[in-house]
């Protein structure tokens, strides 16, 4: 299991209307696999309950100084110990000025000031407000003592009206928070990805593809831009956002997946091959669309390039590893497969349950033998195939020296 699945967040909940975002934020934490304790300001209180964070969070929530719940009762110093942030969701234009001086009158300002931990704040008001020059100075202010500000976004207000100050969407956050905790393991590497199906034209209209979805493609992605990589990720159609920091390519065909790779793939050094590529294209694809008739309609079929085998086998190949999707003989059929394409790595599934799902179960088959990543959500899987990439690379790197 990769290092994030063992951080744990303090979530401050201020009184601003995005406070029932924050209940989603706590599922979105949750589903990253990091722990989550709900601290509520009085005000927040009064626009959603407690209840529903404590039954989301499985924790109970604080509000009060003087918590009898917490060891010593002193909860502005223990429910943030041992945390790895607080994130304030909603974080609204009084409770950043309270912070920016360093006013400390309830539970969750008084965390702040006590804190060990780094504070991330995701502001969200009225657009007046976040223009008020007071406001510009306390963000400036809090920016300079160190806290990371996400956000807001500019859009519809719950004042009706239309402007800068709402709060990011609660996946926005929880990426954020999430990309913020990850260990670095991948710091500075340069990431080249493939992802998706390809579609090869048959004629104007038509063509053949494959039901991959991308996701696990795509979860690759988001788990090396978290371990602190630079990502290009080039995808086959899908209808996938790819994540912010990520620089996308977009192909269509088998080919024009390999031509993107071959200018790419030069300043690699690493290339995590997750897409599903057409092992065949159509010669010669009719330009207009073909008429149906009553007679048979041949296709003629000429093989793709294999472009993880010719990455494979560069000169000085990036650290190169393969996806496989078996329908049987998972082991036997995944390990032929690595050394016939020369990989130090190769990550293995069981097709089609794997294909389109948003879970996995992978097994990575490297020089030390097979390891299981049991199933969860791709997301999670990915992190794990991350962690283990950079270990693998880390020790190439180290005897190379
Ligand atoms: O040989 P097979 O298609 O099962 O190998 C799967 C691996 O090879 C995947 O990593 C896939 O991305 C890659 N591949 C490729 N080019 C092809 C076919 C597969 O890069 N034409």
């Amino acid at each position: 299991m990769a290092d994030i699945a063992r951080k744990k967040v303090v979530l401050g909940v201020t009184g601003g209307i995005a406070a029932y975002k924050a209940a989603d934020l706590v599922r979105e934490l949750l589903r990253n696999g990091i722990e989550v304790q709900v601290v509520m300001t009085e005000a927040a209180r009064g626009l959603v309950a407690p209840a529903t964070f404590q039954a989301l969070s499985g924790k109970p929530v604080f509000t009060d100084m003087w918590d009898a719940r917490a060891a010593d009762n002193m909860a502005h110093i223990e429910l943030s110990r041992g945390k790895d942030a607080i994130v304030v969701a909603p974080a609204t234009a009084g409770f950043i000025a309270k912070l920016a001086n360093g006013l400390a009158d309830d539970l969750l300002s008084s965390l702040c000031l006590a804190r060990e931990c780094p504070l991330i704040l995701a502001p969200a008001m009225n657009r007046q407000m976040w223009d008020n020059p007071a406001t510009r100075r306390n963000i400036d202010q809090l920016l300079r003592d160190g806290a990371a500000i996400l956000g807001p976004a500019s859009g519809d207000q719950a004042c009706g009206e239309v402007g800068m100050g709402r709060m990011l969407e609660a996946r926005e956050i929880a990426e954020a928070v999430t990309t913020f905790l990850a260990p670095k393991s991948l710091r500075g590497a340069r990431v080249l990805i493939t992802a998706g199906p390809t579609f090869e034209a048959i004629d104007a209209v038509r063509g053949i593809t494959n039901q991959s979805s991308g996701k696990m493609g795509y979860a690759a992605a988001r788990a090396a831009l978290e371990a602190g990589a630079r990502v290009i990720l080039i995808s086959g159609p899908t209808s996938l956002a790819a994540p912010a920091g990520v620089q996308r390519v977009d192909v269509v065909s088998a080919r024009d997946m390999f031509n993107a790779v071959k200018k790419h793939v030069v300043n690699a050094d690493i290339f995590i091959s997750v897409a599903a590529v057409a092992d065949y294209h159509v010669v010669n694809p009719s330009r207009q669309k073909i008429k149906k008739t009553a007679s048979r309609l041949k296709l003629d079929l000429a093989p793709n390039p294999d472009i993880l085998a010719w990455v494979a086998s560069r000169p000085r190949p990036p650290f190169c590893v393969g996806f496989a999707a078996e329908s049987e003989h998972l082991h036997r059929y995944a390990e032929a497969k690595r050394r016939s394409k020369k990989l130090p790595l190769l990550a293995a599934n069981l097709a089609p349950q794997a294909i389109g799902s948003d879970d996995n179960e992978l097994t990575l088959f490297d020089d030390q033998g097979a390891h299981k990543l049991p199933r969860a959500l791709k997301e999670v899987i990915a992190r794990q195939l991350v962690a283990h990439i950079a270990k693998l690379y880390g020790t190439k790197k180290t005897r190379k020296l």
